[in-house]
């Protein structure tokens, strides 16, 4: 019997420029173990994640390759080389994705403090409607929009605001067709989601989780220490 499975692609071959780092973003220390190994950990410990492909920078493979060792991940079957933008990384990983994979949880290694639990809603709610769901935060600010960087051209309404987060949950053959689509067109996106809504495709908004934050700058290193040592955002 062939089982349908899930796979779950970890982009992570971003250089982390707005931290200023030396070293690759998905491997910079949180509370002394890297980014990237409070990620996997989560998806490791997420039931219904079969198997994980990680994307890494093209000249770190080999120390990602150690980390794999030394954390002995029993998902991952797969470490490839991304690309020059996070499109073209996911685009990589869904190349190197096992066969059977039905559907993809796309899940930025820059989101470590992610919880299995979050990562089961939004899966659920992408098999219930069976194309994609993705996480989400409904907008707390006002929004301004701005022509010049200068001057407000409009505010924008916020209760129809959302602001998205990973985990992305496709159906495995929606998405490669999206990102074909997307490398047709000349469409660059900053997630999953935007190629498949070109689609015309409905997604699934799920309400997110405040503490999973993307860490971009230093001060987010900072707040997932906090909050990790504060146990708000331990994988559960
Ligand atoms: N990413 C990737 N390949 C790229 C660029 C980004 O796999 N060429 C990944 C990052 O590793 C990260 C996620 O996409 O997990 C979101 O990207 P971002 O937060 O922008 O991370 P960086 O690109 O590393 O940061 P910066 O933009 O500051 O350089
Ligand atoms: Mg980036």
């Amino acid at each position: 019997m062939t089982c349908l499975m899930t796979t779950s692609v970890v982009p992570a071959a971003g250089k982390g420029m707005r931290l200023g780092s030396q070293i690759p973003k998905a491997l910079i220390p949180i509370l002394g173990k890297p980014m990237l190994s409070w990620t996997i950990a989560a998806l490791e410990q997420t039931p219904i994640v079969d198997a994980i492909v990680i994307v890494a920078p093209s000249e770190a493979l080999d120390d990602f390759e150690k980390l794999r060792i030394g954390e002995g991940w029993r998902k991952v079957v797969a470490i490839v080389a991304g690309g020059l933008d996070r499109q073209q990384s996911v685009w990589n990983g869904l190349q190197a994705m096992p066969e059977r994979t039905e559907w993809v949880i796309v899940h930025d290694a820059a989101r470590p403090l992610v919880k299995p639990s979050l990562i089961v809603a939004v899966w659920e709610a992408a098999q219930e409607i069976g194309t994609a769901a993705i996480a989400a935060l409904p907008c707390t600010d006002t929004v301004k929009r701005t022509l010049d960087g200068v001057l407000i051209a409009e505010t924008l309404d916020r209760e129809q605001l959302w602001l998205a987060q990973t985990p992305q949950v496709f159906a495995a053959e929606l998405l490669r067709e999206a990102h074909e689509q997307a490398l047709k067109d000349g469409c660059t996106a900053t997630d999953d989601a935007m190629l498949v809504e070109r689609m015309g495709v409905p997604i699934r908004l799920v309400s997110g989780d405040p503490t999973n934050i993307k860490i971009t700058h230093p001060t987010d290193l900072l707040l997932a220490e906090a909050l990790l040592r504060a146990g708000e955002a331990k994988p559960r």
